[in-house]
């Protein structure tokens, strides 16, 4: 399915979200589900945002390395405290500035996929004079390779090198399947009572369960109860995820850029971008084709079909890219013409179009596979196939959080800005081959 030609008033409508989600140095994910600043929605942003402002998309990134704590970590959330009761868990819960290594802003204790680096060096390379002008890359830099040697030190916890983590929040794909078995394992009886404010925004048959909540909650505090200290061990859910680690290994590939044009060495940042590329062949899955977690607590693979394994497209040299190219084209994904591409295999028995993780095509997971099949060269025709759809499905539906592979049909919330974002990118980007 080829979804109708992007009117010409995508750029006005996709500008127009992320400057209602602007809120003075950063932009909102959503102003009414997501109010604060979220740590990888900013480095999707920022992809959109330097077509239209490269200041903005530099105060973008340097907003969310404002939230960096002393070890290095940029967390997951920096929160805004006026907002405190429209989004939980808050500031209130985490308690952050408690502690002696969190910054004065408050922010969550957990982080997000490593995707800063790479939206860094995209936003300099669109407008070099821009980011000169301002000492941009000088300036990231050393907190983005601090950034990166938080993932190194505190979160390798199986000694392949690949970084895990501790919370499915952590991984933005919160109740991927990837994550079901690990979280059974865990309670569903925090101490916090939760209040569950995401669902005056969306439908709770679009958002994850009560259980998962309960779960969520659970691990949160017992993170939070240990100070957040990744080095004292006992966390009840550690695992390894593919898109994470890809972005990390992408985000090292643009360290080493940075690394070059600041008159830096790039060669740590270039080997460490080979390494985690080598290790993730610890997740790959001969069977189905593609990468999937690996739950460290057991030491055994996760072996369900998610978006999550195919996007270690984005990296050049990947071992396994002609078998994940194969998946990818094949019935699970794009072989029945989706618009997007599901967030899990369609033919998957427990496969739901409209749930969250669990089915349904996100716009910055179909915009990294239109990326991947860029660096590996092939299938451009489904490349441009897949920009078009995410282009026009995103204008006509107001930039939806996500839509139903196989109809197009919206769900969650919408003005999402890395919808705008991303979409404002490919009409900018359109034919560019990385
Ligand atoms: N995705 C989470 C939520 O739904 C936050 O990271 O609230």
């Amino acid at each position: 399915m080829t979804a109708s030609p992007v009117p010409a008033s995508l750029f006005n409508a996709a500008v127009s979200v992320l400057n209602q989600n602007w809120a003075g140095s950063h932009t909102l994910p959503a102003s009414g589900l997501y109010p604060h600043q979220w740590s990888w929605d900013s480095g999707f942003i920022a992809l959109g945002l330097r077509h239209i402002d490269p200041d903005r998309a530099q105060r973008e990134l340097e907003s969310i390395l404002n939230g960096q704590w002393d070890d290095g970590r940029l967390p997951q959330i920096i929160y805004d405290v006026s907002r405190d009761d429209d989004y939980s868990p808050g500031a209130s819960f985490w308690r952050s500035t408690d502690l002696p290594a969190a910054p004065v802003v408050p922010t969550t204790g957990l982080i997000q996929p490593p995707n800063h680096a790479w939206a860094a060096w995209e936003v300099h390379r669109t407008n070099p004079g821009a980011s000169e002008r301002n000492g941009f890359l000088a300036r990231v830099y050393p907190r983005l390779v601090a950034w990166h040697g938080y993932l190194a030190v505190r979160r390798t916890r199986s000694g392949n090198g690949l970084a895990s983590v501790v919370h499915p929040w952590e991984s933005g794909m919160d109740n991927s399947p990837l994550w079901d078995e690990a979280l059974a394992r865990v309670p569903d009886t925090p101490q916090h009572k939760i209040r569950r404010p995401d669902l005056e925004h969306a439908d709770a048959g679009e958002r994850p369960s009560a259980k998962e909540y309960g779960r969520y909650f659970w691990l949160a505090e017992q993170y939070r109860d240990h100070g957040c200290d990744d080095l004292g061990g006992g966390d009840s859910f550690v695992l390894e995820d593919p898109t994470f680690n890809a972005l990390w290994a992408r985000s090292e590939l643009a360290l080493a850029e940075i690394a070059c044009a600041i008159g830096a060495d790039p060669s740590s940042h270039e080997q460490r971008a080979q390494e985690l590329t080598d290790a993730l062949v610890n997740l790959y899955d001969d069977s189905l084709g593609l990468y999937v977690a690996r739950d460290v607590t057991t030491g055994s693979l996760v072996r369900k079909p998610t978006i999550s394994g195919i996007i270690p497209l984005i990296l050049p040299g990947l071992v396994h890219a002609d078998a994940v190219l194969e998946t990818l084209m094949g019935p699970g994904f794009l072989g029945s013409g989706p618009y997007m591409v599901p967030s899990y295999d369609m033919r998957a028995e427990d496969f739901e179009s409209g749930q969250y993780w669990r089915g349904p095509a996100w716009f910055n997971m179909t915009w990294l596979v239109i990326f991947g099949l860029r660096v590996h060269g092939s299938h451009d025709a489904e490349a441009d196939r897949l920009a078009a759809n995410l282009q026009t499905l995103a204008l006509e539906h107001g930039f939806p959080e996500y839509v139903d592979p196989a109809t197009g049909a919206p769900h969650g919330t919408r003005n999402f800005s890395w919808t705008a974002a991303l979409a404002l990118d490919l009409m900018h980007s359109a034919g560019v081959r990385r």
